[in-house]
């Protein structure tokens, strides 16, 4: 397995639509595993192949929030067979937007269909916390984020403090390799 780096928005990679996977294969099998790492070291409850850069429809979940006893659900192709008309209010964050949490209301209930690891097809009934985690990460197989439930005035706001951290990682970013190329220079002449 390996951690691979997690996309934070904006950026176009996370607001397309994904492709169906053919058949869970030993590469869509080693991207779920690779995923389920990253997502447990980040640390979140969900993950899709988008926000690791992959544009296919594959997610991972687990709500346990117990290391020693995880529950990990890893989905290709994933689909609502049905939802309650009943509704749930949850805050929910992402990976992607980082330090960012709104509420989003979805059903309560949902039942999914997915291709497992064994690409056999299974059904998984949802409620609480893990039915708003799969809802939430088949969004992003469509390019959704769960700021695209909220006021235009909330996600304008939350997307342009990203944008202002994002410029100002890269602008660090530059002036640390700057800094070390100076000392390496440093120490060069004074050799
Ligand atoms: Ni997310």
């Amino acid at each position: 397995m390996a951690i691979r780096d997690i996309i934070t928005a904006p950026d176009p990679r996370l607001k397309q639509r994904c492709k169906p996977v053919d058949k869970v294969d030993a590469e869509i099998v080693q991207l779920m595993d690779d995923m389920l790492e990253t997502m447990y070291l980040a640390p979140g409850v969900g993950l899709a192949a988008p926000q690791v850069g992959v544009t296919k429809r594959v997610i991972v979940v687990d709500v346990s929030k117990d290391e020693d006893n995880r529950n990990p659900h890893q989905m290709a192709n994933p689909e609502l067979v049905w939802t309650s008309d009943e509704m749930l209010d949850y805050e929910e964050g992402c990976l992607s937007l980082p330090d960012h949490y709104a509420e989003v209301t979805r059903p309560a209930k949902i039942r999914v269909r997915y291709l497992d690891r064994e690409n056999e097809i299974r059904e998984l009934e949802a409620d609480g916390l893990l039915a708003v985690c799969i809802q939430h990460e088949m969004d992003h197989l469509e390019g959704v984020l769960f700021v695209d439930h909220i006021s235009k005035i909330k996600r304008d706001l939350i997307l342009r403090k990203l944008t202002k951290l994002k410029k100002q990682l890269a602008k660090e970013k530059a002036r640390g390799k700057s800094r070390s190329r100076q000392t390496v220079s440093a120490v060069s002449t004074g050799t």
